[in-house]
């Protein structure tokens, strides 16, 4: 018999990614799916995930474990979000009040707003609010089911800056239950007063702040905006080389705003991702798929920026290329924490099916930051990240749009949330 210190018992469904990531092609679409389903936890990991009656002979819960009935409720695994921009300060609601009056994103950039605006506000924060913003929103990530995420810096812009973010990162890290993968995102924007010597400011990245991120380990990736306005081909590649010579694998924001050959240096590089891509060429494509590059679709900033442009999600999953869905989350292009609406998006503006947005949000999101051998799928072996979820079954989670779903939220094995039952609702 199998001991289970927490034990799910009779889910209305089970649906989670299964096998070895990432999940491309045909594959991208294929969950397993338990009706009526049982997950029995030990420690942190799973140890048996199947039908319930099959838990009842092979799972036995130890005197002082957890029984829960789940009757009614469909598991997932958390979702495991690959690209935001976690640690800022400040807010850009007036900035999006004039992108509403028909300003747009790059106007208001090149006139110092932007990234430049939220950079800042970073700068003048003091190390406790920094903290304090970034926990509240971690609160908000685990409320709608995300278990781990990435996080860059990027607003900081300085050495000082950066490192201030990045150890906001470490700190809040050993604090909260949401698992956090940092990223060092010193090529974001040239800042402001170091606009006449670019090349001095790239040279400080390189020089200076990548060898210190790598020596204080607080980074495992080296990202760059490559864009035109942010940082051309020639300097991403620098950045990201020497990234990977201090141990940061690179990732890196590509074709977003135009098509200037992001995924093709990411796919010459061996990056993780390339992420955005409504501008990826046909050759980029092809590469990312023989490179093994994730591709981070990122609905929700085109969404939220009014962009006609999308990603051609499908080409990308038809070329054979892993697919992955991220919130973006940042103040300037997608203010939100929640990865259910971005699915919602992916589905209803991208073609994606309803599956393999669930897919792109776990197991290929999880590969695409080195992980899934340990999570983004809910198979015995791997961390109890678990979401328990207040719907039939996983078509809701899309077909519902705009509502939370979640009642509880398994970390690493232990209950880390739980929706407050509503204090109004009388007894019938
Ligand atoms: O991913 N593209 C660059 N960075 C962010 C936007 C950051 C901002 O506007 O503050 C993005 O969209
Ligand atoms: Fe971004």
């Amino acid at each position: 018999m199998l001991e289970a210190d927490l034990l799910l018992e009779h889910a209305a469904e089970l649906a989670t990614p299964v096998g070895p990531a990432p999940r491309t092609g045909k594959s991208l679409g294929s969950l397993r799916i338990i009706p009526d389903a049982a997950v029995a936890v030990a420690g942190e990991s799973l140890i048996f995930v199947g039908p319930t009656r099959d838990a009842e002979a092979k799972v036995r819960l130890r005197g002082d474990g957890l029984r829960l009935d789940v009757s009614g409720k469909t598991l997932l695994p958390g979702f495991v979000d690959p690209h935001t921009h976690l640690p800022f300060a400040g807010s850009r609601a007036a900035e999006f009040r004039m992108r509403l009056e028909g300003r747009t994103y790059e106007e208001i950039a090149a006139a110092g707003g932007g990234i430049l605006s939220t950079v800042q506000a970073t700068r003048a924060a003091a190390v406790p609010d920094l903290a304090a913003g970034a926990l509240g929103r971690l609160d908000r990530m685990l409320e709608w089911g995300t278990t781990t995420c990435e996080a860059k810096s990027g607003y900081g812009l300085s050495l000082e800056a950066e490192l201030k973010q990045l150890r906001v990162l470490e700190e809040v890290s050993r604090c909260h239950p949401v698992e956090i993968v940092p990223t060092f995102l010193g090529a974001h924007t040239i800042p402001v007063e170091r606009r006449a010597q670019r090349e001095d400011y790239v040279r400080e990245v390189v020089e200076e702040m990548i060898p210190r991120v790598s020596e204080e380990r607080l980074a495992e990736f080296c990202d760059v905006f490559c864009e035109r306005g942010a940082f051309t081909l020639a300097e991403s590649e620098k950045i990201l080389e020497a990234g990977k010579r201090f141990g940061l694998k690179p990732r890196l924001h590509a074709d977003q705003l135009s098509s200037g050959g992001g995924a093709e240096l990411a796919a010459r590089i061996g990056a993780a991702s390339a992420d955005h891509l409504e501008f990826v060429s046909e050759a980029g494509i092809e590469r990312m798929a023989a490179a093994g590059v994730t591709a981070v679709l990122i609905p929700g900033a085109g969404f939220f920026l009014m962009s006609p442009h999308r990603p051609p999600a499908r080409r990308l999953v038809e070329g054979g290329v892993s697919v992955a869905l991220a919130t973006d989350f940042n103040p300037g292009t997608c203010p939100t924490e929640a990865m259910p609406p971005i699915l919602v998006l992916a589905c209803l503006t991208l073609s994606l099916g309803i599956e393999e947005a669930i897919t792109a949000a776990t197991l290929n999101a999880a590969h695409s930051l080195g992980r899934s051998a340990k999570i983004g799928s809910l198979e015995e072996g791997k961390q109890a990240d678990i979401q328990i979820l207040d719907i039939p079954d996983h078509t809701h989670l899309v077909y519902r749009f705009g509502v939370n779903h979640v009642e509880t939220i398994v970390k690493k094995g232990a209950l880390a949330y739980r929706r407050p039952a509503s204090r109004m609702r009388r007894s019938p």
